[in-house]
């Protein structure tokens, strides 16, 4: 992550907010002082746990639960984003699918981490694309998964496989918006975060 002082006084989104790494992420950010948070998962009780927690920090914090593959709610979360000044975005929503170390993931899981990993942040920066505004940092969390064909993970290194190659080739792009796209697909993955 970039230094404190970077964040402090931001309003930052992020999606995926409930999970090991965004709760890391919101824990860390109100150290930063950061000024709002729009925090957005499945979890409502987690999501309110986390603005309690934050409104402790002095942090204000709106929350939008929901499914990120379902269209209305990314963009109920873009409008709370932009509404609140939000001009750093994080993109942490993501799974691994369930399978018996021998066996296949589900068939099902097949769309289904393909829609969430790689789908919804894609769908994401191309419906919004002309709503980020100049300085925006968007960054997007693929996996080392993404790197290396690995046998018990198929489907779900193959969407994060996705996901980077898109957001590579869309870097030059929103780069001429002023808008900044990073991702992560190795360990360092909070260092890495809106570099
Ligand atoms: N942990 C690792 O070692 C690792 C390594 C490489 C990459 N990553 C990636 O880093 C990101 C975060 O990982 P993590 O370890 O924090 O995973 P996690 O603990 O399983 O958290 C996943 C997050 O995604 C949210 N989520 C899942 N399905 C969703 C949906 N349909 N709509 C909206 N939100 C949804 C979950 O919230 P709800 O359940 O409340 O919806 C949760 O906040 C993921 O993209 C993961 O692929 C993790």
């Amino acid at each position: 992550m970039r230094s404190a002082a970077f964040y402090a006084g931001q309003a930052v989104f992020i999606c995926g907010s409930t999970g090991g790494l965004g709760q890391a992420i919101v824990h860390e950010l109100c150290a930063c002082r950061v000024r709002a948070l729009v925090l957005s998962a499945r979890r409502e009780h987690i999501l309110q746990e986390q603005r309690q927690y934050a409104a402790a920090h002095g942090v204000e914090v709106q929350i939008c639960p929901g499914d990120f593959t379902d269209p209305k709610v990314r963009a109920l979360a873009m409008s709370m984003a932009a509404a609140a000044g939000c001009q750093c975005l994080i993109l942490a929503a993501g799974q691994v699918p369930a399978h018996a170390r021998d066996s296949l993931e589900d068939p099902a899981a097949v769309e289904q981490i393909f829609k969430l990993n790689a789908l919804a942040p894609l769908q994401f920066l191309y419906e919004n694309a002309d709503k980020f505004t100049l300085g925006t940092r968007i960054a997007l969390i693929s996996s080392q998964a993404a790197l290396y064909p690995i046998p018990m993970l198929p489907v779900y290194g193959s969407a994060k496989a996705a996901l980077s190659y898109a957001v590579q080739a869309l870097q030059p792009q929103f780069a001429a918006r002023r808008v900044k796209l990073t991702f992560s697909d190795g360990p360092a993955l909070c260092r890495a975060l809106l570099v």
